[in-house]
């Protein structure tokens, strides 16, 4: 008994870890990329909403690309949003823009 209640402690404290991981990891892709454009970091983020965000980064970040790669203003991203370290991080980008959306309450638990 002692043994199974043991182990779900310890899975619930890896997967908040596993999760405040990858929400640090895109934390920084965020800050590296995206605040000199958008600065205010945060406040930027919770602009929208966990449903606008995950929109926009649906289909590997496709609809946020394209949206900075149709606008001129935007043209020192094309080159970030065209690469492939992009799409290799928009899993963990998505994960940090949607924590802190507007609406997301965060997840209490592993605060
Ligand atoms: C070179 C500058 C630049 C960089 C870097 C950049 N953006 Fe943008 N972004 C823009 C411009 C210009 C627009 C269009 C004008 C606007 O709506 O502010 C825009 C628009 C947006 C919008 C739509 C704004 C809205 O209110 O709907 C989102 C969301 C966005 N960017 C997110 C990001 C994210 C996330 C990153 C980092 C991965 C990023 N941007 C990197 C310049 C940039």
């Amino acid at each position: 008994m002692n043994k199974i209640v043991l182990t779900f402690i310890f899975i619930f404290f890896v997967f908040c870890f596993s999760l405040e991981a990858a929400i640090h990891k895109g934390q920084k892709v965020f800050v590296k990329e995206c605040v000199s454009c958008h600065s205010g970091g945060q406040t930027f983020v919770v602009k929208k909403t966990m449903r606008d965000w995950k929109k926009l980064m649906e289909q590997k970040g496709k609809p946020l690309a394209e949206l900075h790669i149709k606008n001129k203003d935007a043209k020192d991203s094309w080159e970030y949003f065209e690469s492939s370290s992009y799409e290799k991080k928009t899993k963990h980008l998505q994960e940090f823009l949607v924590e802190y959306a507007k609406d997301s309450g965060n997840v209490p638990a592993c605060n």
